[in-house]
C-alpha cells in the first residue's frame, strides 16, 4: 500500500499556533515534513507561546515565525526564513482566519474590511510572498467554508471572502500548473475549534439538526484532508474544493 511521506518537503501553514491551523502542522509534521508554524502577534504573546510550544514538539523540523497575513512584508521575511533554515519551500497551506458575523444591517464597514482583509485578501498575500519560492510539483492549499456554498445568515462578509477563495483557488491552479503547482481548497462545515465555540448556543443547536451526521467535526477530520490534499495521493487533483461537512447542505 502506497504511504504518505512528506520527508524533506517543507509547509507554511499561516495561522497555526491553534485549532485547525494547528491541527495540520502537527499532521504534516508526522507525515515527515519541516513545519513553520505561523502566527498572529496579538500583543499579548499567546499565539507565540502556543507556537513555540508546537515547535518545541516538532524539533529541528519546526519554525514559528510571526507573521501577519494582511502585511505583505512580513509573509515575504516569513518565507525567506523558511527557505533559509529548510532549503526549500514545498507546501503552503492558507488557514489563517476570522469572524465578525453580523446581519447586514449591523454590519459595519470595519467588520466588513476585517474579514476581506485577513481571509481573502490574506490568501492573495501569502500565495504572492510564496510564489517565487514554492518548488516545482509544489502545493498550495486554501481553507474555505461551508458557508461560501450556503452563505450562512449574519455572514455577508465571511461567506463572500470564503466564497473569493474558492473562486482564487480555480484560477491559481490554472496559472500555476505550468510548473506544476496544484492549487486546492477545503471547505469544512462546523468545526470544533475556538471560533467554531464561539458560534451562539442556539445556532449549533440548529445547526447540528442540518448534519446527517450528526456532528460538528474535528480539527483532524479537516488536516488529514488537507493531507491527502498535499500528497502524491492526489497528484491528479487541481482547482478543486474539497467539502468536509458531514453531508451538510442546508
Ligand atoms: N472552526 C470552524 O467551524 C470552521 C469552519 C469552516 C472554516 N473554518 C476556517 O478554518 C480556518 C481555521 O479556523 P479555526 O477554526 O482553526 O479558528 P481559530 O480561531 O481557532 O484559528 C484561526 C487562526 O488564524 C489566526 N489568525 C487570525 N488572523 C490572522 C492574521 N491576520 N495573520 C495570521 N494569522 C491570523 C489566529 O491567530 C488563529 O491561530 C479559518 O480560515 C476558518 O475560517 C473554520
Amino acid at each position: 500500500m502506497r504511504q504518505i511521506d512528506l520527508s524533506g518537503k517543507t509547509a507554511i501553514v499561516t495561522g497555526s499556533s491553534q485549532g485547525i491551523g494547528l491541527e495540520t502542522a502537527k499532521t504534516l509534521h508526522a507525515a515527515g515534513a519541516n513545519l513553520v508554524i505561523n502566527y498572529f502577534d496579538d500583543g499579548e504573546g499567546k499565539n507565540r507561546a502556543l507556537a513555540d510550544a508546537a515547535v518545541a514538539d516538532f524539533g529541528d523540523r519546526g519554525l514559528a515565525c510571526a507573521a501577519d497575513v494582511r502585511q505583505p512584508d512580513q509573509l515575504e521575511a516569513m518565507v525567506s526564513k523558511a527557505v533559509e533554515k529548510f532549503g526549500s519551500l514545498d507546501i503552503l497551506v492558507n488557514n489563517a482566519g476570522i469572524l465578525r458575523d453580523k446581519s447586514f444591517r449591523k454590519m459595519s464597514h470595519e467588520d466588513w474590511q476585517a474579514v476581506i482583509d485577513t481571509n481573502l485578501t490574506g490568501v492573495f498575500n501569502s500565495c504572492k510572498a510564496a510564489v517565487e519560492s514554492l518548488s516545482e510539483n509544489g502545493v498550495i492549499v486554501n481553507v474555505s467554508s461551508l458557508s461560501a456554498v450556503t452563505g450562512f445568515f449574519g455572514q455577508a462578509n465571511y461567506a463572500t471572502a470564503k466564497a473569493g477563495v474558492m473562486t482564487f483557488t480555480k484560477v491559481l491552479s490554472k496559472e500555476l500548473a505550468r510548473k506544476n503547482i496544484r492549487v486546492n481548497a477545503v471547505a469544512p462545515g462546523v468545526v470544533n475549534t475556538e471560533m467554531g465555540e464561539s458560534i451562539p448556543e442556539e445556532n449549533r443547536k440548529y445547526m447540528m439538526t442540518q448534519i446527517p451526521l450528526a456532528r460538528f467535526a474535528e480539527p483532524s477530520e479537516i488536516s488529514d484532508v488537507i493531507l491527502f490534499l498535499c500528497s502524491d495521493l492526489s497528484s491528479y487533483v487541481t482547482g478543486q474544493t474539497i467539502h468536509v461537512n458531514g453531508g451538510w447542505w442546508a
